[in-house]
């Protein structure tokens, strides 16, 4: 991996030159399983770029943190939380370098963003019975969307083996079965407990 300035410079420049108008989404491992968050807790959008999860966590009255490596993007982060009224924790950091500490999130999110070394710290991170929502690329896309580089790409089933020392609750991974023009084709996700 390149090293932080490098990452920084890079994600700076999209977000610095994507339209700055339209509104973060959530990815749909949290929006469609929204009901399996706890009513309270501590909660983690890692690497939450623009923090479309962050904000539907903080809508939720979840005590919520959002780290990047992108000033630009917290900055904006931090504008439209203002904005909406919403209270949440945006810092700029590497988590590659400063991942977070054994046992401090209730609920971990991670969408678009695939470091493997990083995945032992995010089931640490975790409280007992804590939840981890995951969702990024594979390798089975049926089309160029996302990212072309492998090492940013899940294979068959990686997140299931990743997670395996977790109770899985919930994964779907479709690539280019059966019909094409319906479904969740482009990523996986997972959502994952912590044994208690
Ligand atoms: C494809 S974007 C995904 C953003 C967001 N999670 C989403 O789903 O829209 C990948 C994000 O990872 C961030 N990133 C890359 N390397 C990082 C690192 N070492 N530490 C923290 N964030 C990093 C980038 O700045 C970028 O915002």
């Amino acid at each position: 991996m390149s090293d932080k300035s490098d990452q920084q410079s890079k994600w700076n420049l999209r977000y610095a030159s994507g339209a700055s108008g339209a509104l973060p989404r959530p990815a749909e491992v949290l929006s469609e399983n929204r009901h399996l968050l706890p009513k309270t807790g501590t909660v983690l959008d890692l690497a939450c770029g623009l923090g479309g999860n962050a904000l539907l966590l903080a809508q939720r009255g979840l005590q919520t943190h959002a780290w990047d490596i992108s000033n630009v993007a917290i900055e904006r982060l931090n504008d439209l939380a203002a904005s909406q009224g919403l209270l949440l924790d945006a810092e700029v950091r590497d988590v590659v370098r400063c991942p977070p500490s054994p046992n401090r999130f209730d609920v971990i999110v991670v969408s678009r963003f695939l470091h493997r070394p990083l995945v032992p710290d995010i089931i640490r991170a975790l409280s007992a019975s804590g939840l981890v929502f995951y969702q990024t690329f594979i390798e089975d896309k049926p089309a160029d969307v996302g990212p072309g580089n492998p090492e940013y790409l899940l294979s068959e089933n990686e997140l299931l083996q990743l997670f395996s020392a977790l109770r899985i609750l919930l994964y779907r991974e479709e690539g280019r079965v059966g019909d094409i023009a319906q479904g969740f084709r482009y990523e996986a996700m997972l959502v994952a407990q912590n044994r208690a």
